[in-house]
């Protein structure tokens, strides 16, 4: 092990090879804290020459490795097993943005840049980049595009793999794969490109990354809604469709019992609506400069979707201050669960048209599973997508949730029977990969499991992530 140690610090210099406890303990718990691995040595290449050096000695010294970017992902792919064998390559030095073309939409960029700096980047030649998680003052765009991140703006914009264009890859041999091309048009042959995107860190190393660029949206009309039901959310998101078309750019939901802890556990969080309701909507929609009347066109749909009774009451920001107000009822409750205890995640896309059945359809599955439950549903119902995140009922041990299994498997089988997916946008991981498998059929794993033994016949990269 001395030997690859060495090896390692040659790479990239002795100060970037950590293997002190306390030095590498960030990299090792993921932020959930239910995976806590240990590492052989945590190692921060600073280019793409130093992260294909580091490649190439485990590949030849067998030692396996676990890319990680800014370790917020939420499936425990990011980190190392509890062997203390595996090396942690870490891209957080990889910071720069390498290129900005406004004219052709693109900005190419080292896959460390944090998501939030990609977002200041792009504005600073007045244009979007959409992509938005309440992670982005952390993650990275390497590890969105190894989890195809989504996000709050997919309804407009489309999920990670709809904004990439090329990309450059350190291959589990070490070899560089440059595919950085900026083309909207290439027809070659395979699309190398999306295969990584997903990939998990199973296939490589992303290195950098040409990414597509928008016309900057600087004007917003943001609105906080009560609604009855999931059912009357869904009629909402129909009617603002068709009313501001591609102006909508957000439809997230939110039960109570989300919203009830960001009020408790997020500092100066307050409710804009007075009377309680079971569900909440957060809707926007975005326009750029010249575009006026955003606010009345909002104000006209939510009339008429409370004439409809589709709404109860809505609170509309008048100010950059009460929209970022709104917006942290919705991106606070990740964090806000995360206080309260134990969580047990899941991360399920339907049809649009049955969302509403199956969240009630569950509630007394759950139910007689532990008695008291909490669900705390929320997510991008514009994109089918609800997370189904469970606590133990109040006052509760978090060891109840040790029923998981029949709990998680539950949820599972009856997102398969509705012809959903098990993973709409956090990936597998270590959490999912039994799972994931168990719901594809023999041919899709024999094609992930051939094309996984054609990158990496050794199975170096990140082992026991993505497929068991
Ligand atoms: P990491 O956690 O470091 O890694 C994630 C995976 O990618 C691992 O398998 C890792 O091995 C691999 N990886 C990382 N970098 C590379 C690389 N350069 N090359 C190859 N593989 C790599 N996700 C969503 O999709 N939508 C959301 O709305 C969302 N909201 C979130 C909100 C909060 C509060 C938190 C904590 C997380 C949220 N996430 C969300 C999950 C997470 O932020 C995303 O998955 C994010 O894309 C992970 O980026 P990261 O840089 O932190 O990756
Ligand atoms: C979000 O959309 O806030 C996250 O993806 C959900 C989660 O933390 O489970
Ligand atoms: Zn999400």
């Amino acid at each position: 092990m001395t030997d690859i140690l060495d090896r390692l610090r040659s790479a990239v210099g002795d100060a970037h090879v950590l293997t002190a406890d306390a030095e590498v303990a960030a990299f090792v718990v993921d932020w959930t804290g239910t995976y806590a691995g240990r590492a052989l040595a945590v190692v921060r290449p600073g280019s793409t020459a130093e992260v294909a050096d580091v490649v190439a000695a485990c590949h030849e010294a067998g030692v396996a490795i676990v890319p990680q970017g800014g370790n917020t992902g939420l499936v425990g792919g990011g980190v190392p097993d509890p062997s203390g064998e595996e090396v942690v390559l870490s891209l957080g030095r990889m910071r720069s943005v390498r290129d900005v073309d406004p004219v052709a939409g693109t900005i190419t960029v080292d896959a460390g840049v944090v998501l939030a700096d990609l977002h200041t980047a792009a504005e600073a030649v007045d244009r979007l980049f959409p992509m938005s998680l309440g992670s982005e003052g952390s993650c990275t765009i390497g590890g969105n595009l190894a989890t195809n991140a989504g996000g709050t703006a997919v309804l407009r914009y489309g999920m990670t793999r709809e904004l990439v264009l090329g990309l450059e890859v350190v291959l589990p041999d070490g070899r560089v794969w440059d595919g950085l091309r900026g083309l909207r048009k290439d027809n070659t042959g395979y699309d190398l490109t999306q295969l990584f995107v997903g990939s998990e860190g199973t296939l490589g190393v992303i290195t950098g990354a040409v990414l597509r660029l928008f016309p900057a949206t600087p004007r917003h009309a943001t609105a906080w809604v009560a609604v009855p039901s999931v059912d009357a959310a869904v009629s909402l998101l129909g009617l603002a469709q068709s009313r501001a078309g591609a102006h909508l750019s957000t439809f997230e939901i939110a039960n109570r019992q989300a919203v009830d802890l960001v009020l408790a556990h997020l500092p100066g969080a307050s409710d804009p609506i007075s009377e309680p309701s079971d569900w909440y909507v957060l809707v926007e929609l975005a326009g750029a400069a010249t575009e006026d009347g955003l606010d009345d066109a909002l104000e006209a749909i939510l009339g008429d979707a409370v004439e409809a009774g589709l709404a109860a009451d809505a609170a509309i920001a008048g100010s950059p201050a009460q929209r970022t107000a709104l917006w942290a009822l919705r991106e606070g409750i990740s964090e806000a669960q995360k206080v309260e205890g134990a969580t047990l995640k899941h991360d399920v896309t339907l049809p649009i048209a049955s969302l509403a059945t199956w969240a009630a359809d569950m509630v007394p599955v759950l139910e007689e599973v532990l008695p008291g439950i909490r669900p705390v549903t929320y997510g991008h119902v514009g994109d089918g997508n609800l997370h189904y995140n469970i606590s133990a009922p109040v006052g509760g041990d978090d060891a109840l949730l040790a029923a998981a299994p029949d709990l998680s498997r539950a949820i599972y089988d009856s997102v398969a029977a509705g012809r959903g997916s098990i993973s709409a946008e956090h990936g597998l991981g270590r959490s999912k990969a039994v799972a994931g498998s168990s719901y594809k059929s023999g041919v899709e794993v024999d094609l992930m499991r051939a094309l996984k033994h054609a990158l990496d016949p050794r199975g170096l990269m990140n082992p026991g992530v993505l497929l068991p």
